[in-house]
């Protein structure tokens, strides 16, 4: 394994969009009107239009042309508070095709993963382009994110999602079509985030393009993934130590002398894992520490970083 040289030179550009507006209300954006029992509703702006609500309708009018947080008054007195929909709320409210990574874990991937303005970024899949849109406003213009996507349908409903959200096609954005072994480029990249079924399968073809020190992030559903992820970049011996992580986000309440974690959960999404890409000819040095008994067992069956097999191997009774 050589691993790829990151000397290839950044772009320079026209500032990217961020996908943030400002400036009052127009006709033909999306805006988020939020009721008195606190209910979010999306509603696309037109002239003449109306929000029927069962409380009488909320005449589009009465909003554009006024700035965020504006309050519009329904037929039947009720109110509604209208903002612009952020990031964070876009992602898991635009049209789906496939499961999208929660914004709690997309925050994580952006800062432990180190995504910096000018990084190169591979992405697998890509899905419904949700950690797609935190890629691309974190690298900007100067960066890059080639993001692979084995099903076009997928693709199209990401590509749309990316257009509406930054308000036209991104700069930096790279989509390709396909299986990502298959059709894996030849560009050197600084990180590289998988979320897809079987990532273990990608490892040694991402190690190939990413830098020495570079990052790969693989978010998983299951333990049994993360296990097996783990494993397998661990067998590949060009990587650190990988490292295993879930992050919780819990809502308070807090109202007088009422406070309290809220009612409200966020349930499982995912875990992180982490590896650091080595520089090329160097192998992991070998680990002191034995794994835990049982760990990789006759029961055991994924793959077997180097250093287990040179273990004696262990016994039913151990
Ligand atoms: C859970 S979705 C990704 C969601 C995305 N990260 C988001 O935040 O919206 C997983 C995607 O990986 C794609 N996929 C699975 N295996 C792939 C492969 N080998 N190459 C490219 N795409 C793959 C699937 O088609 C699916 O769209």
């Amino acid at each position: 394994m050589t691993g790829a040289e990151g000397t290839e030179p950044r772009r320079e550009g026209a500032a990217a969009p961020s996908g943030v507006r400002t400036g009052p209300l127009v006709a033909g954006e999306r805006v988020t009107l939020t009721d008195q029992k606190g209910r979010r509703h999306s509603v696309l702006l037109r002239a003449g239009g109306v929000f029927h609500t069962t409380h009488g309708g909320v005449a589009h009018d009465d909003l554009i042309g006024r700035p965020e947080g504006s309050v519009a008054r329904s037929v039947g007195g009720h109110l509604f508070l209208a903002f612009r929909p952020v990031l964070n709320e876009f992602a898991v409210s635009m049209p789906r095709g496939a499961a999208v990574i929660y914004p709690k874990d997309a925050a994580a991937i952006l800062m432990q993963a180190d995504i910096f303005p000018g990084a190169r970024v591979l992405e697998a899949g890509v899905g419904s382009g949700a950690l797609t849109l935190s890629l691309l406003r974190a690298v900007g213009s100067a960066g890059t994110v080639y993001s692979y996507e084995r099903r076009e349908d997928f693709a199209r409903v990401a590509a749309k999602n990316v257009e509406t959200f930054f308000g036209g096609p991104h700069p930096a954005w790279r989509l390709r079509v396909g299986d990502l072994v298959e059709t894996i480029g030849p560009e050197p990249v600084d990180r590289v985030i998988l979320d897809m079924l079987r990532p273990w399968d990608c490892v040694a073809a991402v190690a190939e393009v990413l830098i020495p020190g570079g990052f790969l992030c693989v978010y998983v559903a299951t333990t049994t993934q993360m296990g097996r992820v783990m494993d397998q970049i661990r067998t590949h011996e060009g990587f650190t130590e990988p490292w295993a992580r879930e992050y919780e986000v819990r809502e308070w309440h807090a109202e007088g002398l009422a406070i309290r974690p809220a009612h409200t959960a966020t349930g499982h999404t995912g875990y992180l894992v982490f590896a650091r890409r080595l520089a090329p000819g160097v192998t992991a040095p070998l680990r002191r520490r034995r794994p835990a008994p049982g760990a990789y067992g006759p029961d055991y069956t994924g793959p077997r970083p180097g250093w287990v097999r040179a273990l004696p191997p262990e016994r039913d009774d151990e």
